[in-house]
């Protein structure tokens, strides 16, 4: 879907739609009002009515008379006051889902009068435009879409101060790279797991460079790995008959003594527990166990979208789970890259497995910060649920900005503790470190376990696991933390 920003058009605008902003005010913005006048009070009298209250979100379809120049109308309603960020983005949604069930092609939006708290042109440009491009997703891969394809194509987004025309592009570009990368961070996580595997994760990776100078990437093997000391990696892979992949992208966007920032995905393409095997119900779900990989892919692509002058290198530790007899036991003590020795007392534990090599892997760039995305913990969907995600830092400045990128992006993180009274949980008799913590604050001691591998650089940990996927009928990837991950990158270009 592309977007461009105009100056308020007449009403003589051709259109397949204009979207047009209700309030429960007396006074309309000047396009309703306008409206109104050329339809004999065609608005006011739905108001009057009662057939349209233009409470926040609310949607009306109208198909127009001849003497209109739009096909339709979309009238979306505000409420009383200023909207929260939150509840404009509702507000986005819904007239996304009322514009797809139409067939334009083409819609002007008029969301520029809208007042939101806190928030100025810009943001509502770049949320909007990433709201309508992501609501395009339709997982068509391996089934065919019930539900009609949506026709839009171009969104028009209008504004009433010509000075602000170039800006208000500017978001909408950015917006619409964010929705790029959010597809396909859903597309890949949607896919199972006897598709998308460590060796099509890197196939994807290969993808996203190809026609991309600024981008290499290239993918160990399990052999390099093993050169390279990845002991605890490779004991998650040991069971299954999937070649695990440590995939490294580098983009070079910036100047060559940029320090790049690193994003670190947990790959796991399918988790069954391994030995320590988990139960069967719901088990299906362990396919999403590689969204913080896809995150990573979506982020990448987001960001050659964007162009952007940064520095950035994405690792991927990409392996599958799995219980054979060749499969790592509890009781199992493995020699990570770091040399500290790891006991694995629980095979189901294995992103924090997969993520340490990768960690101690990343030091080798000299990152300004680090990164990792993992859906890691149960316990953290226990802590905080579907709405934010779990963050970790050892670094105050690096944890603030992602708090507020999340904010922006409207995907939010938490800040969780990493004291150093949590780390004695993760004692071993047999090795440096065991690779559980015991029943209580099973998030915390993930984390904290991830921790003793991090101490060389400014580090964050996004724990994922209740924000990248959705259970029940809507089950499916969501894309998240892509529009925070992004939304931090730019503020650090
Ligand atoms: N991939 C899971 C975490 C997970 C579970 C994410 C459920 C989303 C929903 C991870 O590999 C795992 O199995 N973690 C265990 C750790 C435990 C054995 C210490 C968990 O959370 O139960
Ligand atoms: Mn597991
Ligand atoms: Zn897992």
């Amino acid at each position: 879907m592309k977007f461009q920003a105009k100056l308020n058009p007449a009403i003589s605008q051709k259109s397949d739609c204009y979207i047009i902003p209700i309030t429960e005010d007396k006074t309309q913005s000047d396009i309703a009002q306008q409206i109104d006048k050329t339809s004999n009070g065609l608005i006011t009298k739905l108001i009057k009515s009662g057939d349209f209250k233009p409470s926040k979100g609310a949607t009306f379809l109208l198909t127009t008379q001849a003497g209109c120049a739009a096909e339709r109308i979309i009238l979306i309603g505000t409420g009383k006051n200023t909207l929260t960020a939150e509840e404009f983005i509702k507000l986005v949604n819904s007239a996304t889902q009322q514009l797809n069930k139409t067939a334009a092609k083409n819609a002007h939006l008029f969301f520029d009068s809208i007042p939101v708290d806190d928030h100025d042109e810009s943001w509502k440009a770049q949320q909007t435009a990433k709201a309508f491009a992501a609501s395009l997703y339709r997982y068509t891969t391996l089934k065919k879409s019930e539900a009609p394809i949506p026709t839009i194509k171009t969104g028009i987004y209008c504004v009433a101060d010509k000075k602000h025309v170039s800006v208000i592009n500017t978001a909408l570009k950015v917006g619409i790279a964010q929705a790029a990368g959010i597809s396909l961070a859903r597309e890949l996580g949607d896919l199972p797991g006897n598709i998308c595997t460590p060796t099509y994760l890197a196939s994807e990776a290969r993808k996203l460079a190809r026609n991309e100078p600024k981008l290499s990437t290239k993918a160990l093997t399990e052999k390099q790995m093993f050169e390279l000391g990845m002991g605890s990696l490779l004991s998650v892979s040991a069971g299954s008959n999937q070649d695990a992949k440590l995939i490294v992208m580098e983009y070079s966007g910036g100047k060559k003594s940029d320090q790049p920032t690193v994003l670190v995905g947990k790959g796991v393409t399918f988790d069954t527990g391994g030995i320590s095997l988990k139960p069967g119900s719901g088990m299906d779900e362990m396919k999403f166990d590689m969204c913080g990989a896809a995150s990573v892919l979506g982020t990448v692509k987001a960001i050659i979208e964007m162009e952007l002058a940064i520095n950035l290198v994405a690792i991927i530790a990409a392996a599958e789970n799995m219980p054979s007899g060749g499969a790592t036991k509890p009781g199992d003590v493995v020699t990570s890259m770091s040399g500290q020795t790891i006991e694995v007392l629980n095979t189901d534990a294995e992103g924090r497995l997969v993520l340490c090599d990768a960690l101690t892997y990343a030091e080798r760039f000299k990152p300004k910060a680090v990164i990792d995305i993992a859906t890691l913990t149960g316990a953290c969907v226990v802590a905080l649920g579907a709405h934010a995600t779990g963050l970790y830092s050892n670094n105050e400045e690096l944890a603030e900005q992602l708090l507020a990128a999340g904010t922006s992006a409207q995907d939010k993180a938490w800040r969780m503790p990493l004291w150093d009274e949590y780390q004695s949980q993760l004692d071993s008799n047999f090795a440096d470190i065991a690779n559980i913590g015991g029943p209580k604050a099973g998030s915390v001691t993930a984390a904290c376990f991830l921790s003793r591998f991090t101490k060389n650089y400014a580090w964050a940990h996004l724990d994922i696991a209740g924000t990248a996927w959705l259970s029940g009928g809507e089950k499916g990837s969501t894309g998240r933390p892509v529009s925070l991950l992004t939304q931090y990158l730019m503020q650090n270009a």
